[in-house]
């Protein structure tokens, strides 16, 4: 037996089996050493390890900073006024507490599968799906919906720099005013190329475009400082309590992503040591920084002047220096901003997917690498085609909202993971502990979940519907394939 008091797979070999149960087959894990040897093999390669504390802080980073400041802060001033700073530090404290237990998983079982990878050895193979699909969510549709943001952000730059805007057939997909949305597709194809070429050399131009966003907002910061007005902060909530939850739960948007160091689990040099310090540092670099940007934004245009913004800071810096070219600078950066989430993210979901093919949930072309490369090229290829055509062809109107229920959903899991897997392997080593568990995981779960009810219904049903397919596709596929489920004696002992 395991210390998960379950036996592994092909250890009875010599009797018959008798066939296990339903409940027996949803909750089956696997064991944190099979997760951990298997790391970095794929089918026919295996991924290479190229990646330091400074990068993988980058790949949080980039795939956290982008359109939720950019674009989604001018939808949260309306519901909240200038409080809008508190509801940023409330959905940072959310992120936070979560952020912590990511960083003891991420140190203990550091491979590419994230939160998914976690459920499955803490939770069982159901509830790993049902992580999994989830990160399809945060990853996948969410890739689909930045990249839909960059374009109307490409929009306001070509427009400020050679007055052109591209027509609107080519800017939006059918039921959105257009025939299909040019940028989007452009934008998740040019990520591919970048993945294609190599996980180092991605981390490497995501630094680069790191380094352009974090500019672009401190100079954001520096000009339009000189138009806030004290009389603009108040009053400071004028929509109360509610407005302001309301308005920290649109904006968790702005932080998904910080998680996304833990699906380079086995691309890291030295994953037990930077996976927890990546994660911590860049959620509270990005929690700083959206503080600042928000302070500055609410005190130099009034808050109602925010309502039906598009580009809203593009918009601040227009008023505050009298010069259109300002805002076109912060287009420019806007545009490197939400390129790197597209980079990153899609690598997430690259990653997360090559997880669960190589534990049979999802088909094996996900887990096969390129020998040369190290890439998992089938994957990247499969996955950016998807998230283009989603983005360029398909009005995601609600499905992009809820990214934020699924983030949550899996956020809530890994608090949970952590609680077990300190009762089910108390002596494990642990890179990083959280403080005070299980007290902080608990309120990391609470926040989660309290944060969910603050979404719109309808948010709830397009969520209802994407887990009901989720489980139609266990059912049919994954159940049936699962490695744990197939593994004979000997191909089971040749995987530890
Ligand atoms: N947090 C990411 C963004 O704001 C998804 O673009």
């Amino acid at each position: 037996m395991t210390d998960h008091g379950e036996a592994p797979p092909g250890s009875s070999a010599g009797s018959p089996r008798p066939a296990p149960s339903l409940g027996a087959r949803l909750a089956r894990r696997k064991p944190v050493e099979q997760l951990v040897a298997e790391s970095g093999k794929g089918e026919g390669g295996t991924l290479r390890r190229t990646m330091g504390v400074s990068q993988l802080t980058m790949i949080s980073i980039g795939a956290t900073l982008g359109t939720g400041i950019f674009v989604v802060l001018g939808q949260a001033v309306p519901k909240a006024g200038p409080a809008v700073i508190v509801s940023f530090v409330i959905a940072g404290i959310t992120a936070l507490f979560s952020a912590l237990s990511y960083a003891e998983l991420a140190g203990t079982i550091p491979v590419a599968g994230s939160s998914y990878s976690y459920s499955y050895a803490t939770l069982g193979e159901f509830v790993a799906w049902v992580c999994g699909w989830c990160l399809i969510l945060e990853y996948g549709v969410s890739v689909a919906a930045v990249a839909v943001g960059w374009g109307q952000y490409l929009n306001e730059l070509l427009d400020g720099t050679i007055g052109v805007t591209l027509p609107q057939a080519l800017a939006g997909p059918p039921g959105d005013g257009g025939l299909f949305n040019l940028p989007a597709l452009l934008v998740v194809l040019l990520a591919m190329a970048f993945l294609l070429g190599g996980a180092r050399e991605s981390a490497r131009a995501n630094a680069v475009m790191v380094g352009v966003k974090i500019v672009a907002l401190l100079l954001f910061c520096g000009v339009a400082w000189q138009g806030i007005r004290a009389g603009n902060y108040a009053p400071f909530a004028p929509l109360g309590l509610a407005g302001v939850s309301s308005a920290g739960a649109t904006l968790f948007f702005s932080y998904i992503g910080f998680d996304a160091a833990s699906t380079a689990g086995e691309e890291a040099k030295n994953p037990q040591r930077d996976l927890p310090r990546a994660i911590i540092a860049s959620l509270i670099i990005v929690t700083a920084l959206y503080c600042l940007v928000a302070a500055v934004a609410v005190g130099a245009r009034r808050w109602q002047a925010f309502e039906g913004s598009e580009a809203a800071l593009a918009g601040i810096l227009k008023d505050v220096t009298g010069q259109t070219w300002w805002a076109s600078l912060l287009a420019a950066g806007a545009v490197v901003a939400i390129a790197s989430v597209v980079l990153t993210v899609l690598y997430g979901q690259t990653r997360i997917l090559f997880s669960m093919s190589r534990d049979g949930l999802v088909p094996k072309v996900f887990s096969t690498v390129h020998a040369r490369t190290g890439v998992p090229r089938a994957n990247t290829v499969v996955v950016s085609l998807f998230c283009g055509i989603l983005a360029a062809a398909v009005p995601l109107g609600q499905l992009a909202d809820a990214t934020s229920i699924g983030t949550l959903f899996a956020f809530a899991l890994v608090n949970v993971a952590v609680v077990v897997l300190r009762r089910t392997r108390p002596t494990m080593p642990r890179a990083f502990r959280v403080p005070l568990s299980p007290l902080f995981p608990l309120i990391g779960f609470g926040l989660c979940i309290w944060m969910m009810f603050s979404l719109s219904a309808v948010t709830w049903v397009v969520f209802g519907v994407w887990l009901a397919v989720g489980l139609v596709l266990y059912f049919a596929y994954g159940m049936r394939r699962s490695r744990l489920a197939t593994a004979t004696p000997s191909s089971s002992s040749a995987q530890r």
